[in-house]
């Protein structure tokens, strides 16, 4: 085993010398899920690792779109300042509990959790507590708040959720005003299906939520044709539609996705049926400006997406970690201030043609 585990770490050197230890973010394509291995390690290339701090960090599954990005984040911030131990939880909360487990009995001095179920924040504080070791969670938000969770050492890092629903309804309330044409039957309502990221999670939450309240209240009317959960995940965004295409045909003329993963399969299910040839068209909108999204949007596929920033997310959440990993301020080299739930908060951005770049830096696609 330790052969074997020297012959990886060497074979690792090697190739970080080729490539310069690039581990940029467009190197790294999103996992393909098929990955069984749960746990990787980041050594730092000058093999100091043992004067870094150790860091122990999970992600709910490596087979999300979003996520990848964001871990790519975290393993960028961490060359040359942290070991970082990165697990898969594989969307399975109890592989996530023994996962913290095991990391506390080899010793990390910090927790990044991207927790499988939001809820399960407590189970994972509880653990860390009892081992006195902080925990910054990332990512899944704990639904009651950061703050009410029985352990003072835990903080959160991701976004306001509702901000996400907001600007999502903001840009689909414009761009439905530029075009008449997309009420289709003239009713003046606008009918729409709407895809949900998992139930419980915040983010999925409050974009379904604020999304219609949003254009609602822009004096907009809406009907709902179709609600339902694609699980974040492009197969199922691309099962959905294809079922509601066949039940409510061109009756549909909103697609909104609570992200792009889900809006990605969408667009493969209308073209299938049609769309974007000629002049049939259907308007669809992500949150999170995935790359696959950008070149949808430039194609005058996608009619936009809201910016959902992995660089700042992962990158913070490393910094965090280590900050507190070595008793410093939490908040050292971040320019953000805690809220009162103990979170920092990114900001969404909307994303449109006129815009794009601004995504493009973000993912380090430019
Ligand atoms: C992202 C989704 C992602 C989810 C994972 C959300 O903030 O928008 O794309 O699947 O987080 O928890
Ligand atoms: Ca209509």
């Amino acid at each position: 085993m330790k052969k074997l585990m020297g012959l990886i770490l060497v074979t690792i050197l090697v190739m970080s010398t080729f490539t310069g230890c690039g581990s940029k973010q467009n190197d790294v394509e999103p996992s393909t899920g098929d990955n069984t291995s749960n746990e990787t390690q980041t050594k730092n290339k000058d093999n100091e690792s043992t004067s870094k701090p150790k860091i122990g960090v999970t992600i709910y599954k490596y087979d999300d779109n979003f996520m990848t990005y964001t871990r790519n984040a975290m393993t960028a911030a961490a060359e040359g300042n942290a070991e970082l131990i990165m697990n898969d939880s594989q969307n399975n909360q109890s592989v996530q509990n023994d996962q913290v487990d095991v990391m506390i009995n080899k010793g990390v001095q910090a927790l990044v959790i991207n927790l499988v179920d939001p809820g399960a924040a407590t189970t994972i504080a509880d653990k860390a507590k009892a081992a006195g070791i902080p925990v910054i969670f990332v990512n899944k938000e704990y639904p009651d708040g950061t703050d009410k969770i029985d352990y003072e050492s835990t903080w959160y890092v991701g976004t306001q959720s509702k901000e996400s629903g907001d600007i999502q309804g903001k840009l689909v309330a414009a761009a439905w005003e530029e075009h008449p044409e997309w009420d289709r039957n003239g009713d003046g309502v606008m009918q729409y299906v709407m895809l949900m990221g998992e139930p419980g999670h915040p983010d999925a939450e409050a974009r379904t939520k604020y999304s219609i309240e949003y254009i609602e209240n822009e004096g907009i009317k809406t009907e709902e044709l179709e609600k339902q959960t694609g699980m974040w995940d492009a197969t199922k965004g691309k099962e959905l539609m294809t079922t509601w295409l066949g039940k409510e045909g061109d009756k549909i003329e909103m697609v909104l996705c609570n992200n792009d993963g889900m809006a990605l399969g969408v667009v493969e299910a209308l073209k299938a049926d049609g769309y974007f040839t000629d002049d049939k068209f259907m308007p669809v909108v992500g949150v999170d400006a995935i790359p696959e999204a950008l070149d949808l949007i430039e194609e005058g596929i996608m009619v936009g997406t809201v910016l959902n920033d992995p660089l700042n997310q992962g990158k913070s959440a490393i910094q965090m970690a280590i900050n507190v990993a070595t008793e410093k301020d939490v908040l050292e080299g971040i320019d953000s201030e805690l809220d009162e739930t103990k979170a920092v908060r990114v900001p969404y951005q909307p994303i449109t043609k006129d815009n794009i770049k601004l995504a493009k830096r973000a993912y380090g696609m430019e």
